[in-house]
């Protein structure tokens, strides 16, 4: 199939797309794309992820069941494990995890295995589009030499690109469908495919001019995140040791029309994202011989947030009932 083939499919929604990881990122992906009316298969290494949307069952309390068995009843969205009906979909989305090691190293083990499976199966025309959190340069020097071991060439015989999942699930206010999606490609037709996948239902794409420039906004948004979030739990401390409000401070600060956007401190760092995307530049900054001494700060700073916590319950918790434990012992 040609690129002008594939793309009148993905405009006229006549295109199936496969989405591989059923999750956070994944399934609000498959029940955006379905109920667009576009055709999804998704699939998942966990078979009780395709045996609940079968059974129009929700996994994750943010997505409910009605919205699944909404489009699976139809036939519109089903999902399975057999990673052998890769060649069944004109368009592939890789979701899978990427964590970090217990070195603190990116865990690229699940984007190789689906790559492997995807490889196994690549016919011509096929586009594929890379959603995993990953550091710059992944797109390129690890998942296309994977799909290229046949010899299948990328941009001519088959399409890839990155695009990153901007997905905050459970969030009412911005959804798959309003997140503008950033699309990188090394290639303009890959590009062009990919930016037609997002905007087929709805979403505004932002082109870039390679994979790797889409990999480091992903990274770029989180490390953003993760160092302001730092600063503010760091000027808490300060703040706390001067009898000042670090919370009546931020709401007077966020009052500033420009210049100034509030962050919160908190008791450390939650979510799939923040504590593990910063360490997957910092690793890939040391290929290029340069130190990431905001995001080992912040880390640090970030890190050491719940032992302050619990220091300052366990004194709290010391100096209310100090009076009690003499009163029992007396
Ligand atoms: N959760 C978020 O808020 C969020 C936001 C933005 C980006 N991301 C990124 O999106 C990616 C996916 O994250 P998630 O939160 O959806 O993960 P998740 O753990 O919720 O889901 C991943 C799914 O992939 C499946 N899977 C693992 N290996 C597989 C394989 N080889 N083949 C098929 N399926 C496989 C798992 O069974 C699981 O269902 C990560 O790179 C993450 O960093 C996550």
């Amino acid at each position: 199939m040609t690129a002008a083939d594939l793309f009148g499919r993905i405009t006229k929604h006549k295109a199936l797309i496969g989405v591989i990881g059923l999750g956070y990122i994944g399934l609000p992906l498959c029940l955006t794309l379905a109920e667009a009316g576009v055709k999804v298969l998704g699939f998942d290494t966990d078979p009780a992820k395709p045996e609940a949307i079968a059974a129009g069952r929700t996994y994750l309390k943010q997505f409910s069941g009605q919205r699944i068995a909404a489009v699976s009843r139809t036939g519109i969205f089903s999902a399975t494990v057999d990673m052998k009906r890769l060649d069944e979909p004109d368009v592939i989305i890789i979701c899978v995890p990427t964590p970090l090691t217990e070195n603190r190293e990116p865990d690229l083990s699940f984007v190789i295995k689906t790559a492997e499976s995807i490889a196994e199966c690549l016919r011509d025309g096929q586009l594929v589009i890379l959603e995993s959190t990953t550091y710059p340069g992944t797109t390129k020097e690890v998942v296309k030499p994977i799909l290229e071991d046949k010899g299948l060439r990328s941009g001519i015989d088959f399409f890839l690109a990155f695009s990153p999942e901007r997905e905050d699930p459970g969030n009412l206010t911005h959804t798959t469908a309003t997140i503008p999606k950033v699309v990188g490609a090394d290639d303009a037709a890959s590009s062009r495919l990919a930016c037609a996948v997002y905007e087929s239902y709805g979403s505004t794409t932002v082109p870039v001019s390679s994979a790797a420039t889409a990999e480091a906004v992903k990274i770029t948004e989180n490390i953003f995140r993760a160092v302001n979030i730092a600063l503010v739990n760091e000027l808490k401390l300060v703040y706390g040791r001067m009898g000042i409000d670090v919370w009546e401070v931020v709401d007077a600060a966020k009052t500033k029309p420009f210049g100034y956007m509030p962050f919160y401190p908190g008791p450390g760092l939650g979510g799939h994202c923040i504590p593990i995307d910063p360490f997957y530049l910092a690793w890939k900054a040391k290929e290029f011989g340069v130190s990431t001494r905001f995001i080992e700060l912040a880390g640090e700073i970030n890190t050491s947030m719940p032992d302050h916590v619990v220091d300052t319950l366990a004194n709290a918790l010391k100096d209310r009932f100090r009076p009690w434990t003499h009163n029992a012992l007396a």
